[in-house]
């Protein structure tokens, strides 16, 4: 055997050795992807202020191992598409497959979520007596549209949302293949 195939053999079998090791401690596929988001750099305590610009269903999804609601879709609105200040109030306008609307608000740093019927958020408010959250009554019917409205003004997305829970999967800061930059609606008037 050459020492190139030896190698590879080698790293085949640390590799098998390093994943089995993952699942005797009882790290799942959900945790794992929550934890690559890395720390949350903001100064809030977990509750409808933190994490601003995450992709808030990666940890609050369905799969979620905690002990507290799972939202159906969220995501943060931005005062302009590349800086960090969040737009308070703006609303969020979904249509979903059946005709079913919603409109969400977003909260004191631009969040905002949608919980199924009879789940609620245990932690402190984001201001103005508005948490961000807004309570569903039926489950969301895949593709939706939607649009953000801060005051008079209402950016419309063109795509159909086809099944992505999180806008910041697709809005990023980052402007890029990957990212299409903050989801914003700026007001004109000064
Ligand atoms: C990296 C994982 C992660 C991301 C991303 C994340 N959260 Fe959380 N969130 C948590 C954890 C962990 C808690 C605390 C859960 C607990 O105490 O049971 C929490 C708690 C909360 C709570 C309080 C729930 C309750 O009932 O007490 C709200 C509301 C919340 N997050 C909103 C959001 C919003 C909105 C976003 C996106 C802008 C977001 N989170 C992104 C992990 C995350
Ligand atoms: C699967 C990827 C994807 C997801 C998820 C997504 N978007 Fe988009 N969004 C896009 C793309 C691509 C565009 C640009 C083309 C267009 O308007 O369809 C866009 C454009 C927009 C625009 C128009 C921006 C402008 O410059 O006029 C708004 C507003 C918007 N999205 C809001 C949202 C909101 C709110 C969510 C979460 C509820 C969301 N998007 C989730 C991909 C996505």
């Amino acid at each position: 055997m050459d020492s190139l195939s030896r190698g590879l053999k080698w790293l085949v079998l640390t590799s098998v050795l390093v994943v089995s090791a993952a699942g005797c401690i009882g790290v799942s596929p959900e945790q794992q992807l929550a934890n690559e988001l890395g720390p949350d750099p903001g100064p809030y305590s977990r509750g409808p202020l933190h994490r601003a610009g995450f992709p808030c269903t990666n940890c609050h999804g369905d799969l979620w191992w905690q002990d507290h609601p799972t939202f159906e879709l969220a995501g943060t609105v931005y005062k302009t598409p590349t800086d960090d200040s969040g737009s308070h109030g703006s609303q969020v306008i979904i249509e979903d497959a059946k005709g079913q609307k919603i409109t969400a608000q977003t909260n004191a740093v631009g969040n905002f979520f949608l919980l199924q019927n009879g789940m609620s958020v245990g932690r402190g408010g984001g201001g103005g007596g508005n948490d961000g959250s807004t309570v569903i009554t039926a489950g969301l019917t895949f593709p939706l549209r939607v649009s953000v409205k801060t005051g008079a003004v209402e950016q419309k997305m063109r795509g159909l949302i086809w099944r992505e829970r999180s806008c910041a999967n697709c809005h990023n800061k980052q402007l890029g293949a990957a990212s299409n930059g903050r989801v914003f609606a700026a007001e004109n008037s000064p």
